[in-house]
């Protein structure tokens, strides 16, 4: 199974609102808001595809989007999921990597997000790729669940490299 990552396109509209019930179990978009995302001027969204050997239609086993603000250089993970069947595979670190690259490559400096407290997977995937814990949020989603508020400091070869003497 091939897994290509690429930036997501308005055809896709359908098949991310299939995914978005599969992997979420609450705090859906509504296909209003993933149309929104897409068109949005300040969104990207990356979606990975699955292309059988069959050569039957490509499949789409997970998305990530980020949100980017004028006058901030600090990006947002704004949802982010893998397909059930396609979860425990390195999917999810992969998509994530690449959001990151593309998120610094547009000049962001910090990547947020939030993530459910009870969110073992996400949060143990966050910390593990240098997401820290910056914010408690009580109350946060929609079935009362509270969250925690993650960040990273995004840096790229130039500001990583140690300062050369002479
Ligand atoms: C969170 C999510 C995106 C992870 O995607 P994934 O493709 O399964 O993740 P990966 O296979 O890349 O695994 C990431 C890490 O989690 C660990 N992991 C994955 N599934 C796990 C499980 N069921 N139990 C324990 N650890 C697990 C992996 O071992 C891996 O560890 P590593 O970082 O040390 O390599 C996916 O579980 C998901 O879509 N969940 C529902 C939506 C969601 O919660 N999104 C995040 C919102 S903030």
């Amino acid at each position: 199974m091939t897994v290509t990552l690429r930036q997501a396109l308005c055809h896709d509209l359908d098949a991310l609102f299939c995914l978005e019930q599969v992997a979420f179990t609450g705090d859906r978009f509504s296909r209003r808001q993933l149309w929104h995302l897409l068109y949005r001027a300040h969104a990207l969204t990356l979606v990975a595809e699955c292309r059988a050997p069959d050569s039957g239609p490509p499949r789409l086993l997970g998305y990530g989007t980020l949100l980017f603000r004028r006058g901030t250089r600090r990006a947002r993970l704004y949802s982010f999921c893998v397909h059930p069947d396609a979860r425990g595979i390195g999917l999810g670190r992969r998509l994530l990597e690449v959001l990151e690259v593309e998120a610094q490559a547009r000049d962001a400096e910090v990547l947020g997000l939030e993530v459910r407290a009870d969110n073992r997977v996400a949060l143990g995937l966050y910390r593990r790729m240098g997401f820290r814990l910056e914010r408690w949020l009580g109350d946060y989603y929609e079935d009362g669940c509270a969250g925690w508020q993650m960040a990273k400091l995004l840096l790229g070869e130039r500001e990583a490299a140690p300062a050369r003497e002479g």
